[in-house]
């Protein structure tokens, strides 16, 4: 890895570009700290013209926890031999983008939950396909007083198969619907309509309507970055206080990305 770089962010809450770093080869601590310094910051970084074998890449996000491991699961596919890489593929003729249609961050029906996910494009649509990011911090710091209290003595379920089913029998977990983070203490919404399927004491019924406030006001553009993929290009989020959300608009066309997440250590 080399160290000479510049950080333009993408917009005021979330998202910067990082220029001069390689991410591919053994990791330096510099390198490492200067990621783990704007991810705190950004919490979404892109770095273009990277090339990175599937190993390297796991070797890159091992640096930020234990890796996950995706159960098998319909639309999930391993990269040979490197089962905590996940190659996000979308046909020409699949309907169905993996994560797509609805806003969420990655393993939050787990706890240790998702920390880093790491993207590497690999085949990308000539138009389409973008991917937008929001943050939860602005998110959280942009609701009145009364309701950050409220969400602060809140705790939520988050369940891999979502609203409407049954809790998954190994894939689910309980967590805050705040957040502190450890080194800015800013405080984030740790909810995703995705996973969510109540706060732990309510029923289903009685939840939905703040999940689904809650859901709209974090994707609110003013809080939101898009990030539009090149060849060879790398994104990085943190999970704890970020949303996603891949845009399905790109019928006929091919899109491959491998991804791989740590977990909270
Ligand atoms: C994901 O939801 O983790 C994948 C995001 C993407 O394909 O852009």
């Amino acid at each position: 890895m080399s160290l000479s770089h510049t950080v333009k962010p993408i917009t005021p809450h979330v998202g910067a570009l990082i220029q001069g770093i390689r991410l591919s080869g053994s990791p330096n601590p510099d390198i490492l700290a200067t990621i783990r310094k704007n991810l705190n910051r950004h919490l979404v970084l892109v770095f273009r013209d990277q090339q990175l074998e599937p190993n390297e890449l796991r070797e890159l996000v091992r640096h930020f926890g234990p890796l996950f491991h995706h159960h098998a699961d319909e639309g999930v596919h391993y990269v040979p031999d490197i089962p905590e890489v996940l190659e996000i593929r979308k046909e020409p003729n699949d309907e169905r983008l993996f994560g797509g249609g609805c806003w969420h961050a990655d393993v939050t029906f787990r706890k240790p939950a998702g920390y880093v996910s790491v993207l590497h494009a690999q085949i990308i649509p000539t138009l389409g396909g973008d991917t937008v990011f929001s943050s939860t911090i602005a998110a959280f710091n942009g609701l009145s007083g009364g309701m950050q209290s409220l969400l602060r003595k809140l705790d939520a379920v988050h369940s891999y198969d979502g609203p409407g089913k049954p809790d998954h029998k190994t894939q689910c977990a309980t967590h805050p619907v705040v957040r502190q983070h450890p080194c800015t203490n800013s405080e984030g919404i740790y909810l995703n309509k995705m996973f969510a399927t109540r706060f732990d004491g309510m029923t289903a019924e009685e939840s939905r309507p703040l999940i689904e406030f809650l859901d709209r006001h974090m994707c609110r553009p003013e809080y939101t970055c898009r990030v539009r993929w090149r060849g060879g290009q790398v994104v990085m989020w943190d999970n704890r206080f970020s949303l996603h959300y891949p845009i399905n608009d790109f019928q006929g066309q091919r899109r491959s990305l491998l991804r791989c997440t740590a977990l909270e250590a």
